[in-house]
């Protein structure tokens, strides 16, 4: 079981490298509304997920389902545009495949970004944060079932899920361009519904600052195959129960929408010291 995980990592590994991209060194996945960084890729090439071998098919509006390799301030990355969530039917194993391909193309550092709902009440609609760490209450795990000793260990530490250096240089790279800039704790959950105002107040009671559908899983794999994690959520609306209106997909593209430049200033500064 697990010689064939490995043998379809490198297959789809293979077949990307084969396509004459430049060889990465960080690895990008991003978020609802947040695909714009992928236009300021250069030299880029770009690869359907479905001409992928293995790779699973994203099917969410607001996402496109292509890999690109290039440059980004002069440091070579492989961008995922669209990620795949478990909602849509995918085991957390299929959501988190592409972070065990990145590693394999020789990546040595992930950032993950996402939208998410606020559940800290000093958060704003627009704010971005940094993970410190997350609650994975998915209630699944991508690690579940035999595991290769050649992608990582049985047990994986995830005392420091989130580089504690990546986040320090996130925090200096936003004071030194005036980006204000929140940190906290995500929760994964499965969606897709929204929570309700009384699961919204549990997980604030839990220690969660912020609530989505994604994340959790790639970061997981990422931390099993020794990368280097970087998580900034983009806090597209305060969850629910703390405004008194209803939550919508379309709120939270606008908001991604509106938040772009702060948020591409922040990431395009950061990634030549990831
Ligand atoms: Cl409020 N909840 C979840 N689970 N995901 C979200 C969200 C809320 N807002 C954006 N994504």
């Amino acid at each position: 079981m697990s010689t064939t995980q490995l043998k379809q990592i490198q297959e789809a590994a293979a077949f990307i490298q084969s396509k004459g991209g430049v060889q990465p060194e960080v690895g990008l996945i991003l978020g609802s509304g947040l695909g714009i960084l992928a236009d300021l890729i250069q030299d880029g090439i770009s690869i359907a997920y479905e001409d992928i071998p293995h790779f699973p098919v994203s099917t969410v509006e607001g996402h496109a389902g292509e890999l690109l390799l290039g440059t980004i301030e002069g440091r070579s990355v492989v961008l995922m545009k669209g990620r795949f969530h478990m909602y849509e039917g995918y085991g957390p194993e299929v959501t988190a495949f592409p972070v065990r391909v990145m590693k394999e193309l020789g990546v040595k550092s992930l950032l993950v970004t996402n939208a998410a709902g606020g559940i800290n009440t000093a958060f704003e609609q627009g704010d971005l944060m940094v993970l410190t760490d997350h609650l994975n209450l998915t209630g699944r795990n991508p690690l579940i079932g035999a595991n290769d000793p050649a992608l990582g260990v049985r047990f994986p530490d995830m005392s420091e899920a989130y580089s504690r250096r990546l986040r320090q240089l996130l925090k200096d790279t936003a004071a030194s361009k005036n980006i204000p800039i929140r940190e906290g704790v995500y929760a994964g959950l499965l969606g897709p519904t929204y929570e309700t105002p009384a699961e919204i107040r549990m997980l604030r009671t839990l220690g969660a600052d912020a609530v989505g559908m994604s994340t959790v899983s790639e970061t997981i794999v990422a931390r099993h195959a020794g990368l280097e994690v970087l998580g900034i959520s983009c806090i597209s609306n305060m969850a629910a129960g703390i405004l008194d209106q209803p939550l919508s997909h379309e709120e939270v593209m606008e908001t991604t929408e509106r938040v772009r430049e702060k948020f591409l200033g922040l990431v395009l500064a950061v990634i030549p010291h990831m």
